[in-house]
């Protein structure tokens, strides 16, 4: 069994879990950090988000190893008001930061019936539905944006400077399946785009032009080049809206300022995130028949062919983390080096 998983590359979450903190140990980060980054990268591998997981380690390593994460934040969390809180991160890694920042978010949410909470002087957090959940399994509604590297041209620009800006709103179902719209503005995430240029595969067309302006699916042209927004002036409004929201208002970079994880270590990234989160009965007593009744009555709606069932945004995910939860986690031949490189 050991040697057909050694072939397989897979591995079992415990034992990565052991040495995913051993390793953000090895680089600085205290116990209960290097847990909050093992389970954030262990949960993007088993909803099978790969271009936010494992992937990213060894950029997350590096830029310790740079000095522009910082492993031992003296992070700030500054009361505005029972609702408010403005927290200054310190330049670290990005989960850390989000994590704090969604909890605080709950806590004021409990406490006055919303929370709202600024980041600044973050890094890159991965998947915001990952934070989203932690709301929604406290039956708040939440919304959650934050700003990423230039990767986007602006409506009219010949140069990218939004990053892929995902937009996040989760709201409890009255079921343990929550509804988590968790969606980049640009037509495929960058970190897509990035495994495919590791693994030598091609990119859809239609979604990246290179660096000439033409349309191109050599994944290694895209990341050169610019990234398309969804919905052409409709998506480059939004990605512009979660700038504002995420870095005007917070305090962090913006405008085409935060820095590249991977090709830049000239300095901290200083992303800025946003987190707001309200109960569910602040305009109604019964929002739980409500949610129940507006789902379903979507899921009754007569089907297109070939489509089984009409699946609200959130459900594929959870579906997958459970089929996956089961099994080992398969990894990358990339991902088993980088794992033995910086372990040792
Ligand atoms: N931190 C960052 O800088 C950053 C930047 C970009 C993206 N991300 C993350 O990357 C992740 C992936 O983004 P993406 O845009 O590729 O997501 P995606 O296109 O896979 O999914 C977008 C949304 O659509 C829903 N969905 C998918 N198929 C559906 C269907 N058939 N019916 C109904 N709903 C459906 C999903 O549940 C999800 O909520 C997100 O978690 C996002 O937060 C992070």
């Amino acid at each position: 069994m050991g040697e057909k998983r050694k072939q397989n590359n897979q591995v079992r979450k415990n034992t990565l879990r052991a040495k995913l903190k051993k390793i953000f140990s090895k680089y600085h980060l205290s116990k209960k950090h290097s847990e909050i980054c093992a389970d954030y990268l262990i949960k993007a591998e088993l909803v099978e988000a790969k271009s936010h997981g494992l992937t990213r380690l060894k950029m997350y390593c590096d830029r310790i190893k740079k000095k522009v994460i910082n492993p031992k934040p003296k992070i700030k969390i500054k009361k505005i008001s029972k609702s408010i809180s403005l927290i200054d991160a310190n330049d670290s890694i990005g989960f850390v930061a989000a994590d704090l920042a969604i909890k605080q978010s709950i806590e004021n949410a409990k406490k006055t019936g919303i929370g709202l909470v600024a980041v600044k002087n973050s890094g890159h957090y991965g998947l915001s539905g990952y934070y989203a959940e932690q709301a929604v399994k406290k039956n708040l509604i939440t919304m959650i944006y934050t700003n990423a590297p230039p990767a986007v041209a602006p409506h009219g620009a010949l140069k990218s400077l939004f990053g892929t800006n995902p937009i996040c709103f989760g709201c409890p179902t009255g079921t343990k399946i929550p509804f988590i719209l968790d969606t980049s503005i640009s037509m495929i995430n960058r970190g897509k785009i990035r495994v495919a240029a590791r693994n030598n595969h091609k990119i859809p067309e239609g979604v990246a032009l290179d660096k000439f302006g033409k349309i191109t699916t050599d994944a290694k042209k895209a990341l050169k080049g610019v990234q398309l927004p969804i919905a052409g002036f409709r998506g480059s409004g939004l990605a512009w809206m979660v700038d504002i929201l995420s870095g005007v208002l917070t305090g962090g970079n913006h405008a085409g300022r935060v820095k590249d994880p991977f090709d830049d270590f000239s300095g901290p990234q200083n992303i800025g995130h946003l987190f707001i989160t309200f109960k569910t009965d602040l305009f109604v007593k019964n929002y739980n028949t409500r949610i129940k009744d507006n789902i379903k009555t979507i899921k009754r709606l007569p089907k297109i062919k070939g489509i089984k069932e009409i699946v609200y945004p959130g459900q594929n995910k959870y579906n997958r983390f459970k089929m996956n939860s089961k099994k080992e986690i398969k990894i990358s031949d990339i991902i088993k080096k980088d794992l033995e490189i910086l372990q040792n």
